[in-house]
Formats: C-alpha cells, structure tokens, sequence
C-alpha cells in the first residue's frame, strides 16, 4: 500500500511538473497564453491528489484543512483555465491577469503542500 501511494504521489507530481513547466515555458518565451498541455497537467494532479486525500498507505493523520484550500485552490485554476481558453478561442488572446493567476496559484498549491505541515 505504501508504494502504492509512492507512485500516486509521483503522479501527481508529474501533473503539477506539466501544469507549471508548461506555464513558465509560456511565461519566459512573453506569449500570454494558455495551452492544452495546461488542462492535461491539472487534471493529472487533480486526480492524483483525490486518490492521495484517502488516508491509505500512511500511519499519521492527513491534514483535510490543508486539503481542503488546495482543493478549493484547483477548482480556481479550472475555472480561470476554462475561462481563458474560451475567451483565447475567441478573440485569440488572453488577459494578463488570467495567466499570471495561474502561474501563482500553481505555484502557491506547491508551497502550500511542500510548507504546510
Ligand atoms: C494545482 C494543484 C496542486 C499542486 C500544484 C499540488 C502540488 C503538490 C506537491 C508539489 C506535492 C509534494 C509535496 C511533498 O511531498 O512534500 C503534493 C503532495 C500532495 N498533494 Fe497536492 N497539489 C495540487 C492539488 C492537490 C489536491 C486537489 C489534493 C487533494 C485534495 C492534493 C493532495 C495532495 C496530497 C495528499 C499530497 C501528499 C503529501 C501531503 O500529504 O501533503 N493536491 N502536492
């Protein structure tokens, strides 16, 4: 059960590897915009991190507050990604502030999950 959870953390890290590397290879190229790539490295760590939430594989109590903001924290990346998108679709480009959300936001979930003990 323990390397069970072992890999699903890896895969989950692998999501989130995609969702920001990704970000920040738009960020450092300045093209503000969203890719599908983007939607693929939620997803994975969405999933990833569900199955992580069930206490198996571990003798200590998770911590479901902590959970809960990082949850709450992906749904925002979800929408404000589904909102760019569409609106990129559209009018072929995507406001400032959508992009850079997204950027901190993965960035605040890693260090949320990384310094939150
Ligand atoms: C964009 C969204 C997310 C990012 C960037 C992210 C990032 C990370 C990172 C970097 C780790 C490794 C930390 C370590 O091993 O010390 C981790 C672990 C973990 N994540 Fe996430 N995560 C996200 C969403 C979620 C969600 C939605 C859940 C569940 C509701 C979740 C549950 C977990 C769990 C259970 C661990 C294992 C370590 C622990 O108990 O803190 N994550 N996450």
């Amino acid at each position: 059960m323990e390397i069970l959870r072992h890999v699903v953390v890896l895969v989950h890290l692998i999501g989130f590897a995609v969702l920001f590397g990704t970000w920040v290879n738009e960020a450092v190229h300045r093209r503000i915009r969203f890719t599908q790539l983007m939607n693929w490295g939620l997803l994975i760590a969405a999933v990833a991190g569900i199955i992580l939430a069930a206490p198996f594989g571990i003798e200590w109590e998770l911590n479901y507050v902590k959970l809960g903001v990082k949850l709450v924290i992906l749904l925002v990346i979800g929408a404000l990604l589904g909102i760019g998108m569409a609106r990129q679709r559209r009018t072929d480009s995507l406001s400032p502030a959508l992009f850079w959300s997204v950027g901190a936001l993965t960035f605040a979930n890693a260090a949320i999950a990384v310094l939150w003990r």
